[in-house]
Protein backbone atom coordinates (compact mmCIF):
# COMPACT_ATOMS: atom_id res chain seq x y z
CA UNK A 1 0.00 0.00 0.00
CA UNK A 2 1.01 3.41 -0.79
CA UNK A 3 1.87 6.23 1.61
CA UNK A 4 -0.37 8.31 2.75
CA UNK A 5 0.20 11.62 0.20
CA UNK A 6 0.11 13.97 3.52
CA UNK A 7 1.79 11.93 5.94
CA UNK A 8 4.13 14.00 6.51
CA UNK A 9 1.00 16.55 7.90
CA UNK A 10 0.18 13.58 10.77
CA UNK A 11 2.26 14.04 14.12
CA UNK A 12 4.17 11.50 15.84
CA UNK A 13 2.67 8.80 16.81
CA UNK A 14 2.51 8.68 21.12
CA UNK A 15 5.55 6.35 22.33
CA UNK A 16 3.69 3.26 23.99
CA UNK A 17 4.05 3.14 28.18
CA UNK A 18 4.72 -0.54 27.92
CA UNK A 19 7.02 -3.41 26.15
CA UNK A 20 6.13 -6.23 24.76
CA UNK A 21 6.21 -9.61 26.25
CA UNK A 22 4.30 -11.93 24.20
CA UNK A 23 2.77 -11.98 20.76
CA UNK A 24 0.12 -13.42 18.81
CA UNK A 25 0.29 -14.25 15.36
CA UNK A 26 -1.78 -12.81 12.73
CA UNK A 27 -1.91 -13.51 9.12
CA UNK A 28 -2.38 -11.51 6.19
CA UNK A 29 -5.54 -12.48 4.03
CA UNK A 30 -5.63 -12.19 0.42
CA UNK A 31 -8.03 -10.18 -1.22
CA UNK A 32 -9.70 -13.56 -3.14
CA UNK A 33 -10.10 -15.07 0.31
CA UNK A 34 -11.59 -11.65 1.75
CA UNK A 35 -14.33 -11.95 -1.12
CA UNK A 36 -15.10 -14.96 -0.44
CA UNK A 37 -15.22 -14.20 3.33
CA UNK A 38 -17.27 -11.51 3.27
CA UNK A 39 -19.72 -13.46 0.93
CA UNK A 40 -19.91 -16.26 3.30
CA UNK A 41 -20.44 -13.41 6.38
CA UNK A 42 -23.48 -12.02 4.34
CA UNK A 43 -21.51 -8.92 4.34
CA UNK A 44 -22.02 -8.56 8.27
CA UNK A 45 -18.73 -8.11 9.66
CA UNK A 46 -19.62 -9.46 12.41
CA UNK A 47 -20.29 -12.73 11.11
CA UNK A 48 -16.48 -12.99 9.74
CA UNK A 49 -14.18 -15.55 11.40
CA UNK A 50 -11.33 -13.68 13.02
CA UNK A 51 -9.14 -15.66 11.51
CA UNK A 52 -10.46 -13.73 8.12
CA UNK A 53 -8.99 -10.79 9.61
CA UNK A 54 -5.44 -9.10 9.44
CA UNK A 55 -6.53 -6.20 11.78
CA UNK A 56 -9.20 -5.93 13.56
CA UNK A 57 -10.92 -3.13 14.91
CA UNK A 58 -14.32 -4.37 15.10
CA UNK A 59 -14.39 -3.54 19.25
CA UNK A 60 -12.43 -2.36 22.20
CA UNK A 61 -14.62 -4.49 24.37
CA UNK A 62 -12.91 -7.82 25.72
CA UNK A 63 -10.13 -7.14 22.94
CA UNK A 64 -7.24 -5.78 25.60
CA UNK A 65 -4.12 -7.12 26.14
CA UNK A 66 -3.90 -7.72 29.98
CA UNK A 67 -0.74 -6.50 31.94
CA UNK A 68 1.90 -9.23 32.99
CA UNK A 69 0.53 -8.16 36.84
CA UNK A 70 -3.34 -9.37 35.46
CA UNK A 71 -1.96 -12.19 34.12
CA UNK A 72 -0.54 -12.92 37.71
CA UNK A 73 -3.74 -11.99 38.79
CA UNK A 74 -5.51 -15.16 37.52
CA UNK A 75 -3.17 -17.45 38.91
CA UNK A 76 -4.74 -15.75 42.56
CA UNK A 77 -7.99 -17.51 41.36
CA UNK A 78 -10.00 -18.52 44.91
CA UNK A 79 -12.89 -20.64 42.80
CA UNK A 80 -15.01 -20.37 46.04
CA UNK A 81 -18.55 -20.56 45.17
CA UNK A 82 -19.78 -17.98 48.04
CA UNK A 83 -17.23 -15.23 49.39
CA UNK A 84 -14.16 -15.45 46.88
CA UNK A 85 -11.61 -13.30 48.14
CA UNK A 86 -11.15 -11.88 44.90
CA UNK A 87 -14.73 -10.32 44.97
CA UNK A 88 -13.62 -9.07 48.41
CA UNK A 89 -10.39 -7.78 46.29
CA UNK A 90 -12.56 -6.38 43.90
CA UNK A 91 -15.32 -4.74 45.90
CA UNK A 92 -11.95 -3.18 48.10
CA UNK A 93 -10.98 -1.76 44.43
CA UNK A 94 -13.94 -0.29 43.34
CA UNK A 95 -14.85 1.12 46.32
CA UNK A 96 -11.26 3.11 46.39
CA UNK A 97 -11.11 4.10 42.57
CA UNK A 98 -15.27 4.73 42.07
CA UNK A 99 -15.98 5.28 45.67
CA UNK A 100 -19.44 3.31 45.79
CA UNK A 101 -20.72 1.32 48.39
CA UNK A 102 -22.11 -2.03 46.86
CA UNK A 103 -20.72 -3.78 44.42
CA UNK A 104 -22.33 -6.61 42.31
CA UNK A 105 -19.95 -8.34 39.79
CA UNK A 106 -22.07 -9.38 36.26
CA UNK A 107 -21.00 -11.54 34.10
CA UNK A 108 -20.94 -8.53 31.58
CA UNK A 109 -21.68 -4.95 31.22
CA UNK A 110 -24.89 -5.77 29.52
CA UNK A 111 -25.85 -8.25 32.66
CA UNK A 112 -25.46 -5.24 35.16
CA UNK A 113 -27.56 -3.05 32.68
CA UNK A 114 -30.44 -5.88 33.04
CA UNK A 115 -30.13 -5.93 36.72
CA UNK A 116 -30.94 -2.28 37.21
CA UNK A 117 -33.51 -1.93 34.69
CA UNK A 118 -35.64 -4.47 36.04
CA UNK A 119 -34.76 -3.57 39.49
CA UNK A 120 -35.79 0.47 38.76
CA UNK A 121 -38.26 0.67 35.91
CA UNK A 122 -42.08 0.56 36.17
CA UNK A 123 -43.75 -0.23 32.86
CA UNK A 124 -44.83 2.95 30.80
CA UNK A 125 -41.36 5.22 32.37
CA UNK A 126 -39.31 7.18 30.65
CA UNK A 127 -35.76 6.89 31.13
CA UNK A 128 -33.63 9.75 29.40
CA UNK A 129 -30.54 8.72 28.32
CA UNK A 130 -27.09 11.15 26.39
CA UNK A 131 -27.93 9.23 22.98
CA UNK A 132 -28.06 5.57 23.03
CA UNK A 133 -26.22 2.46 23.40
CA UNK A 134 -27.98 -0.72 21.98
CA UNK A 135 -28.18 -2.80 24.85
CA UNK A 136 -28.60 -0.10 27.38
CA UNK A 137 -31.96 0.93 25.75
CA UNK A 138 -33.02 -2.64 24.69
CA UNK A 139 -32.76 -3.70 28.32
CA UNK A 140 -34.89 -0.50 29.21
CA UNK A 141 -37.41 -0.72 26.94
CA UNK A 142 -37.34 -4.74 28.03
CA UNK A 143 -38.57 -3.38 31.09
CA UNK A 144 -41.29 -1.05 30.16
CA UNK A 145 -39.51 2.46 29.68
CA UNK A 146 -39.86 4.99 26.77
CA UNK A 147 -36.04 5.88 25.76
CA UNK A 148 -35.75 9.86 25.29
CA UNK A 149 -32.97 10.89 24.54
CA UNK A 150 -31.02 13.81 26.27
CA UNK A 151 -28.09 15.02 24.80
CA UNK A 152 -26.82 18.06 23.27
CA UNK A 153 -27.63 18.67 19.19
CA UNK A 154 -23.66 18.90 18.46
CA UNK A 155 -23.20 15.40 19.25
CA UNK A 156 -25.54 14.17 16.23
CA UNK A 157 -23.46 16.55 13.98
CA UNK A 158 -20.26 14.08 12.90
CA UNK A 159 -18.69 18.12 11.98
CA UNK A 160 -19.06 20.03 15.61
CA UNK A 161 -15.83 20.45 17.01
CA UNK A 162 -17.15 20.30 20.68
CA UNK A 163 -14.84 19.83 23.31
CA UNK A 164 -18.11 17.67 25.22
CA UNK A 165 -20.33 16.32 22.88
CA UNK A 166 -21.29 13.88 25.27
CA UNK A 167 -23.17 16.63 27.69
CA UNK A 168 -26.55 16.36 28.74
CA UNK A 169 -28.79 19.14 27.09
CA UNK A 170 -30.26 20.20 30.12
CA UNK A 171 -33.09 22.67 29.15
CA UNK A 172 -34.31 19.11 27.27
CA UNK A 173 -33.79 16.88 30.50
CA UNK A 174 -36.01 19.90 32.43
CA UNK A 175 -38.54 19.77 29.60
CA UNK A 176 -38.68 16.24 29.97
CA UNK A 177 -39.00 15.99 33.83
CA UNK A 178 -41.82 18.68 33.38
CA UNK A 179 -43.93 16.84 30.43
CA UNK A 180 -43.65 12.92 32.18
CA UNK A 181 -43.24 14.41 35.76
CA UNK A 182 -40.36 13.12 37.95
CA UNK A 183 -41.80 9.85 39.32
CA UNK A 184 -42.15 8.39 35.57
CA UNK A 185 -38.14 8.48 35.95
CA UNK A 186 -36.70 6.01 37.81
CA UNK A 187 -32.90 7.42 36.52
CA UNK A 188 -31.35 9.47 34.06
CA UNK A 189 -29.11 7.56 32.35
CA UNK A 190 -25.49 9.19 31.76
CA UNK A 191 -23.18 7.25 29.52
CA UNK A 192 -19.46 8.31 30.02
CA UNK A 193 -17.89 8.16 27.16
CA UNK A 194 -20.96 8.24 24.65
CA UNK A 195 -20.25 5.26 22.34
CA UNK A 196 -22.36 5.63 19.40
CA UNK A 197 -21.40 9.48 19.03
CA UNK A 198 -18.12 9.01 18.81
CA UNK A 199 -16.69 8.43 22.08
CA UNK A 200 -17.87 11.70 23.20
CA UNK A 201 -16.82 13.00 26.70
CA UNK A 202 -19.12 14.48 29.43
CA UNK A 203 -17.81 17.77 31.16
CA UNK A 204 -17.59 17.54 35.06
CA UNK A 205 -19.56 21.34 34.79
CA UNK A 206 -22.52 19.05 33.05
CA UNK A 207 -22.27 15.91 34.97
CA UNK A 208 -22.76 18.56 38.34
CA UNK A 209 -25.15 19.95 36.60
CA UNK A 210 -27.16 17.49 36.10
CA UNK A 211 -26.88 16.35 39.53
CA UNK A 212 -28.25 19.14 40.60
CA UNK A 213 -31.54 19.35 38.67
CA UNK A 214 -32.20 15.80 39.57
CA UNK A 215 -31.96 15.96 42.95
CA UNK A 216 -34.32 18.83 43.62
CA UNK A 217 -36.87 16.69 41.46
CA UNK A 218 -35.89 13.46 43.73
CA UNK A 219 -34.41 11.88 40.51
CA UNK A 220 -31.48 8.91 40.48
CA UNK A 221 -28.44 8.94 38.12
CA UNK A 222 -26.55 6.36 36.81
CA UNK A 223 -23.30 6.18 34.71
CA UNK A 224 -22.87 4.01 31.88
CA UNK A 225 -19.03 3.75 33.13
CA UNK A 226 -17.94 2.02 30.43
CA UNK A 227 -15.59 4.21 29.27
CA UNK A 228 -15.32 6.41 32.57
CA UNK A 229 -11.11 6.36 32.41
CA UNK A 230 -11.25 7.81 29.11
CA UNK A 231 -13.88 10.48 29.81
CA UNK A 232 -11.70 11.42 33.14
CA UNK A 233 -8.78 11.81 30.73
CA UNK A 234 -10.71 14.36 28.47
CA UNK A 235 -11.70 16.37 31.48
CA UNK A 236 -8.15 16.51 32.06
CA UNK A 237 -6.93 17.28 29.21
CA UNK A 238 -10.15 19.71 27.93
CA UNK A 239 -11.83 20.85 30.92
CA UNK A 240 -10.36 24.09 32.80
CA UNK A 241 -8.83 23.48 36.11
CA UNK A 242 -7.73 19.81 35.68
CA UNK A 243 -4.96 20.20 33.88
CA UNK A 244 -2.88 18.82 36.77
CA UNK A 245 -5.37 16.41 38.76
CA UNK A 246 -4.81 12.97 38.68
CA UNK A 247 -7.09 10.67 36.22
CA UNK A 248 -8.26 8.69 39.41
CA UNK A 249 -9.26 11.99 41.02
CA UNK A 250 -11.06 13.28 38.35
CA UNK A 251 -12.99 9.84 38.07
CA UNK A 252 -14.08 9.73 41.82
CA UNK A 253 -15.51 13.53 40.80
CA UNK A 254 -17.03 11.96 38.20
CA UNK A 255 -18.64 9.08 40.36
CA UNK A 256 -20.02 11.66 43.16
CA UNK A 257 -22.03 12.96 40.60
CA UNK A 258 -24.34 9.53 40.42
CA UNK A 259 -26.51 7.19 42.73
CA UNK A 260 -24.12 4.13 41.05
CA UNK A 261 -23.24 3.07 37.93
CA UNK A 262 -23.16 -0.30 35.61
CA UNK A 263 -19.94 -0.91 34.00
CA UNK A 264 -18.36 -3.18 31.45
CA UNK A 265 -14.84 -4.36 32.39
CA UNK A 266 -14.24 -5.29 28.80
CA UNK A 267 -13.50 -1.86 27.88
CA UNK A 268 -11.43 0.44 30.81
CA UNK A 269 -11.08 -1.79 33.22
CA UNK A 270 -8.60 -4.15 30.41
CA UNK A 271 -10.16 -7.30 30.76
CA UNK A 272 -11.29 -9.89 28.23
CA UNK A 273 -14.93 -10.40 30.26
CA UNK A 274 -16.26 -9.15 33.15
CA UNK A 275 -18.23 -6.00 34.48
CA UNK A 276 -20.38 -5.04 37.86
CA UNK A 277 -23.28 -3.00 39.34
CA UNK A 278 -22.17 -0.72 41.83
CA UNK A 279 -24.25 2.04 43.89
CA UNK A 280 -24.71 3.61 47.68
CA UNK A 281 -28.03 2.35 48.42
CA UNK A 282 -28.65 -0.88 49.61
CA UNK A 283 -32.24 -1.91 49.19
CA UNK A 284 -31.10 -1.47 45.94
CA UNK A 285 -28.17 -3.07 46.27
CA UNK A 286 -30.06 -6.03 47.99
CA UNK A 287 -33.19 -6.53 44.98
CA UNK A 288 -30.41 -6.57 42.34
CA UNK A 289 -28.50 -8.97 44.21
CA UNK A 290 -31.27 -11.06 44.45
CA UNK A 291 -31.94 -10.87 40.68
CA UNK A 292 -28.82 -11.89 39.99
CA UNK A 293 -28.60 -14.97 41.21
CA UNK A 294 -31.40 -15.98 39.28
CA UNK A 295 -29.77 -14.35 36.02
CA UNK A 296 -25.73 -14.18 36.56
CA UNK A 297 -24.91 -16.12 39.24
CA UNK A 298 -24.38 -15.88 43.23
CA UNK A 299 -23.32 -12.03 44.28
CA UNK A 300 -20.07 -12.77 45.42
CA UNK A 301 -19.12 -14.06 42.11
CA UNK A 302 -21.62 -12.73 39.04
CA UNK A 303 -20.96 -14.98 36.42
CA UNK A 304 -17.07 -14.51 36.45
CA UNK A 305 -14.46 -16.68 37.88
CA UNK A 306 -12.70 -15.91 41.16
CA UNK A 307 -9.66 -14.93 38.79
CA UNK A 308 -11.75 -13.02 36.26
CA UNK A 309 -12.56 -10.50 39.47
CA UNK A 310 -8.84 -10.53 40.54
CA UNK A 311 -7.85 -9.15 36.80
CA UNK A 312 -10.20 -6.91 36.93
CA UNK A 313 -9.33 -5.54 40.07
CA UNK A 314 -6.02 -4.66 38.67
CA UNK A 315 -7.21 -4.34 35.39
CA UNK A 316 -8.99 -1.11 37.16
CA UNK A 317 -5.89 0.10 39.03
CA UNK A 318 -3.86 0.20 35.93
CA UNK A 319 -6.79 1.77 33.74
CA UNK A 320 -6.43 5.14 36.02
CA UNK A 321 -3.00 5.41 35.31
CA UNK A 322 -2.11 8.64 33.77
CA UNK A 323 0.67 7.47 31.80
CA UNK A 324 -1.53 4.50 30.06
CA UNK A 325 -4.39 6.23 29.43
CA UNK A 326 -2.90 9.16 28.05
CA UNK A 327 -1.05 7.33 25.56
CA UNK A 328 -4.64 5.23 25.16
CA UNK A 329 -6.24 8.02 23.85
CA UNK A 330 -3.44 9.85 22.43
CA UNK A 331 -3.25 6.79 19.77
CA UNK A 332 -6.54 6.86 19.12
CA UNK A 333 -6.35 10.78 18.44
CA UNK A 334 -3.58 10.03 15.94
CA UNK A 335 -5.03 7.46 14.45
CA UNK A 336 -7.94 10.07 13.45
CA UNK A 337 -5.38 12.19 12.27
CA UNK A 338 -3.69 9.83 10.27
CA UNK A 339 -7.12 9.43 8.54
CA UNK A 340 -8.41 12.68 7.99
CA UNK A 341 -5.28 14.13 6.50
CA UNK A 342 -6.43 12.31 3.38
CA UNK A 343 -9.22 14.00 3.66
CA UNK A 344 -11.59 10.90 4.41
CA UNK A 345 -14.36 12.57 5.94
CA UNK A 346 -14.27 11.10 10.54
CA UNK A 347 -16.34 12.46 13.64
CA UNK A 348 -14.56 15.24 14.92
CA UNK A 349 -13.43 15.67 17.25
CA UNK A 350 -11.96 11.98 17.61
CA UNK A 351 -13.12 10.42 20.09
CA UNK A 352 -11.72 7.85 23.32
CA UNK A 353 -12.27 4.34 21.69
CA UNK A 354 -12.20 4.41 18.59
CA UNK A 355 -12.25 6.34 14.98
CA UNK A 356 -15.83 6.86 13.42
CA UNK A 357 -15.78 7.08 9.00
CA UNK A 358 -18.51 9.75 8.61
CA UNK A 359 -20.22 7.00 5.55
CA UNK A 360 -22.54 9.34 4.08
CA UNK A 361 -19.89 11.84 3.58
CA UNK A 362 -18.01 8.72 2.60
CA UNK A 363 -20.94 7.79 0.52
CA UNK A 364 -23.32 10.20 -0.63
CA UNK A 365 -24.48 8.34 -3.37
CA UNK A 366 -25.65 5.27 -1.26
CA UNK A 367 -29.34 6.32 0.23
CA UNK A 368 -29.39 5.43 4.21
CA UNK A 369 -31.86 3.09 3.75
CA UNK A 370 -29.52 0.78 1.41
CA UNK A 371 -26.86 1.05 4.90
CA UNK A 372 -24.25 2.89 3.96
CA UNK A 373 -22.01 2.36 6.48
CA UNK A 374 -22.76 -1.50 6.32
CA UNK A 375 -21.71 -1.37 2.96
CA UNK A 376 -18.36 0.78 3.68
CA UNK A 377 -17.64 -1.56 6.43
CA UNK A 378 -17.38 -4.72 4.00
CA UNK A 379 -15.85 -3.02 1.33
CA UNK A 380 -13.03 -2.03 3.57
CA UNK A 381 -12.47 -5.39 4.79
CA UNK A 382 -12.39 -6.65 1.26
CA UNK A 383 -10.12 -3.76 0.61
CA UNK A 384 -7.44 -4.42 3.10
CA UNK A 385 -8.38 -7.28 5.79
CA UNK A 386 -8.96 -4.50 8.52
CA UNK A 387 -12.28 -5.27 10.03
CA UNK A 388 -14.69 -1.97 11.25
CA UNK A 389 -18.22 -2.09 12.47
CA UNK A 390 -21.23 -0.66 11.39
CA UNK A 391 -22.96 2.37 13.36
CA UNK A 392 -25.79 3.85 11.88
CA UNK A 393 -29.38 2.92 10.76
CA UNK A 394 -28.58 -1.13 10.80
CA UNK A 395 -27.53 -0.63 14.71
CA UNK A 396 -30.00 1.56 15.51
CA UNK A 397 -32.79 -0.85 14.68
CA UNK A 398 -37.06 -0.16 14.51
CA UNK A 399 -39.24 1.65 16.52
CA UNK A 400 -41.12 0.19 18.72
CA UNK A 401 -44.29 1.74 18.57
CA UNK A 402 -44.01 2.60 14.41
CA UNK A 403 -41.98 -0.77 12.75
CA UNK A 404 -40.27 2.03 10.91
CA UNK A 405 -36.57 1.93 10.56
CA UNK A 406 -34.88 4.59 12.99
CA UNK A 407 -32.65 6.63 11.01
CA UNK A 408 -30.10 8.28 13.25
CA UNK A 409 -28.56 11.16 11.79
CA UNK A 410 -24.86 9.55 12.71
CA UNK A 411 -24.32 7.11 9.70
CA UNK A 412 -21.02 5.99 10.78
CA UNK A 413 -17.84 2.88 10.47
CA UNK A 414 -16.67 2.25 13.78
CA UNK A 415 -12.81 1.30 13.67
CA UNK A 416 -12.03 0.33 17.66
CA UNK A 417 -8.80 0.46 18.80
CA UNK A 418 -8.49 -2.31 21.50
CA UNK A 419 -5.88 -1.39 24.23
CA UNK A 420 -2.21 -1.97 24.48
CA UNK A 421 -2.60 -4.36 21.35
CA UNK A 422 -1.76 -2.81 17.95
CA UNK A 423 1.17 -0.46 17.10
CA UNK A 424 0.91 2.68 15.54
CA UNK A 425 2.27 0.99 12.19
CA UNK A 426 -1.20 -1.48 12.34
CA UNK A 427 -3.04 1.83 12.24
CA UNK A 428 -1.11 3.39 9.85
CA UNK A 429 -1.79 0.46 7.45
CA UNK A 430 -5.88 0.74 8.14
CA UNK A 431 -5.77 5.23 7.68
CA UNK A 432 -3.92 4.22 3.91
CA UNK A 433 -6.64 1.34 3.77
CA UNK A 434 -9.39 4.28 4.16
CA UNK A 435 -7.79 6.82 1.98
CA UNK A 436 -7.62 4.46 -0.71
CA UNK A 437 -11.03 3.27 -0.51
CA UNK A 438 -12.17 6.98 -0.36
CA UNK A 439 -10.59 7.80 -3.75
CA UNK A 440 -12.50 5.04 -5.26
CA UNK A 441 -15.81 5.37 -3.39
CA UNK A 442 -18.28 5.13 -6.10
CA UNK A 443 -17.38 1.62 -6.82
CA UNK A 444 -19.17 0.94 -3.50
CA UNK A 445 -23.07 0.39 -3.70
CA UNK A 446 -25.80 0.07 -1.06
CA UNK A 447 -26.97 -3.15 0.60
CA UNK A 448 -30.32 -4.68 1.91
CA UNK A 449 -31.52 -7.42 4.29
CA UNK A 450 -31.73 -10.54 3.51
CA UNK A 451 -32.33 -11.70 6.79
CA UNK A 452 -33.52 -9.00 9.87
CA UNK A 453 -33.43 -10.09 13.19
CA UNK A 454 -36.25 -8.63 15.82
CA UNK A 455 -33.86 -7.25 17.95
CA UNK A 456 -29.68 -5.86 18.13
CA UNK A 457 -29.55 -6.76 14.15
CA UNK A 458 -26.42 -5.13 13.42
CA UNK A 459 -25.17 -8.82 15.71
CA UNK A 460 -27.08 -11.36 13.30
CA UNK A 461 -28.30 -9.51 10.15
CA UNK A 462 -27.91 -10.55 6.84
CA UNK A 463 -27.75 -8.62 3.83
CA UNK A 464 -26.58 -8.59 -0.02
CA UNK A 465 -25.69 -5.82 -2.58
CA UNK A 466 -27.97 -3.86 -4.19
CA UNK A 467 -25.96 -3.59 -7.50
CA UNK A 468 -22.45 -5.18 -9.10
CA UNK A 469 -19.33 -3.80 -7.63
CA UNK A 470 -15.86 -4.74 -7.40
CA UNK A 471 -15.78 -4.96 -3.83
CA UNK A 472 -18.59 -7.32 -3.12
CA UNK A 473 -17.95 -9.66 -6.01
CA UNK A 474 -15.05 -12.44 -6.83
CA UNK A 475 -15.04 -10.66 -10.68
CA UNK A 476 -12.58 -8.01 -9.24
CA UNK A 477 -10.69 -5.85 -10.86
CA UNK A 478 -10.15 -3.61 -8.46
CA UNK A 479 -6.07 -3.11 -6.65
CA UNK A 480 -5.72 -3.67 -3.28
CA UNK A 481 -3.76 -5.57 -0.76
N1 LIG B 1 -22.38 0.47 27.46
C1 LIG B 1 -21.58 0.88 26.46
C2 LIG B 1 -21.35 2.34 26.24
C3 LIG B 1 -20.95 -0.08 25.65
O1 LIG B 1 -20.16 0.34 24.66
C4 LIG B 1 -21.19 -1.45 25.89
C5 LIG B 1 -20.59 -2.47 25.04
C6 LIG B 1 -22.03 -1.81 26.94
C7 LIG B 1 -22.61 -0.83 27.70
C8 LIG B 1 -22.35 -3.26 27.24
O2 LIG B 1 -21.26 -3.89 27.78
O3 LIG B 1 -20.59 -5.64 26.10
O4 LIG B 1 -19.87 -5.78 28.49
O5 LIG B 1 -22.22 -6.19 27.88
N2 LIG B 1 -20.08 -2.21 23.94
C9 LIG B 1 -19.40 -3.13 23.05
C10 LIG B 1 -18.92 -2.36 21.87
C11 LIG B 1 -20.20 -4.32 22.69
O6 LIG B 1 -18.38 -3.01 20.95
O7 LIG B 1 -19.02 -1.14 21.83
P1 LIG B 1 -20.98 -5.47 27.55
Amino acid sequence: MSRLPTESAVPPPPTEPYRIKMVEPIRPVSRQERLAAIGRAHYNTFKLRSDEVFIDLLTDSGTSAMSDRQWSALMLGDEAYAGSRNFYRLEEVVREIYGFRYVLPTHQGRGAEHLLSQVLIRPGDTVPNNMYFTTTRAHQERAGAAFADIIVDEAHDPAADHPFKGNVDLNRLEALIRRVGPERIPYVSVAVTVNMAGGQPVSLANLRAVRELTRRHGIKVFLDATRCAENAYFIQQREPGYRNRPVREILREMMACADGCTMSGKKDALVNIGGFLACNDETLYQKAADLAVLFEGFPTYGGLAGRDMEAMAQGILEMVDDAYIAHRVEQVRWFGAAVAASGVPIVRPVGGHAVFLDARGFLPHVPQDEFPALALAAALYVHSGVRGMERGVVSAGRDPATGKHRYPRLELVRLTVPRRVYTADHLGLAARACAELYRDREAICGMRFTYEPETLRFFNGRFEPVAESPYFTTASSAAGP
